[in-house]
């Protein structure tokens, strides 16, 4: 059984699949903590709903990353709850090399597009306003550089005549679930080698 680390900005769809995963055994995790940089955020009541521990940790001052002693607090909140891999299930902040260095290629991300196209902020809306025929989803690990880490997993999802943003992204989050518990499941069987660039799936 691993023990993960789940942190998250938002509703917490990606986190709920997860949590269903490790409670229904699909993948042999436990979830030992979740941490938001968002108060009341909708991840915090769906761990708090299930027993799992959870958090708030104010993000201090920044926009865009967390400020860097809390940054360490999140670390350290994390190595105290003993956990071995790190999820990001829409933690809207960029983190830096302390954490990253804390957690050397053992941090997760999943990102609403086919990187490397459109990283950064509503990927789904980037691809719909750019008119691309195909979005998606990729599964990566995290690198200080922003979207850019070693790709586990991506899947791809048709752009419609008629989407909006949100029938869009409500597709691209079905290809999400699905494809964010495989990349765990993988990971846990010790399936995953990184090689430069490139993720080996052993
Ligand atoms: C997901 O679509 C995820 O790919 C995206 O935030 C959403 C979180 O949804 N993440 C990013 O854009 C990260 N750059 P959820 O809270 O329902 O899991």
């Amino acid at each position: 059984m691993k023990r993960i680390g789940i942190l998250g900005s938002g509703k917490g769809s990606n986190f709920a699949i997860i949590a269903e995963a490790a409670q229904t055994k699909t993948i042999p995790v436990e979830i030992a903590l979740v941490l938001s940089d968002v108060p009341g955020a909708g991840i915090l009541a769906l761990a708090e709903r299930r027993g799992i521990p959870c958090r708030f940790v104010a993000p201090g001052k920044f926009r865009t990353k967390l400020e860097p002693e809390v940054e360490l607090e999140y670390a350290r909140q994390l190595k105290e709850a003993g956990v071995e891999l790190i999820i990001l299930a829409g933690f809207m902040r960029i983190l830096k090399a302390p954490f990253l260095s804390a957690f050397e290629n053992r941090v997760m991300n999943i990102h609403p597009s086919l990187l490397p196209a459109f990283p950064g902020l509503e990927a789904w809306k980037q691809a719909l306003e750019y008119g691309a025929r195909y979005a998606g989803c990729t599964v990566h690990f995290v690198t200080p550089e922003m979207d850019a880490g070693p790709i586990i997993q991506q899947a791809t999802v048709p752009i419609l005549p008629d989407d909006t943003p949100e029938t869009l992204h409500a597709r691209i989050q079905q290809e999400e679930h699905r494809l964010y518990v495989e990349a765990i499941r993988l990971w846990c069987e010790g399936r995953l080698r990184i090689e430069g660039r490139r993720v080996r799936i052993l």
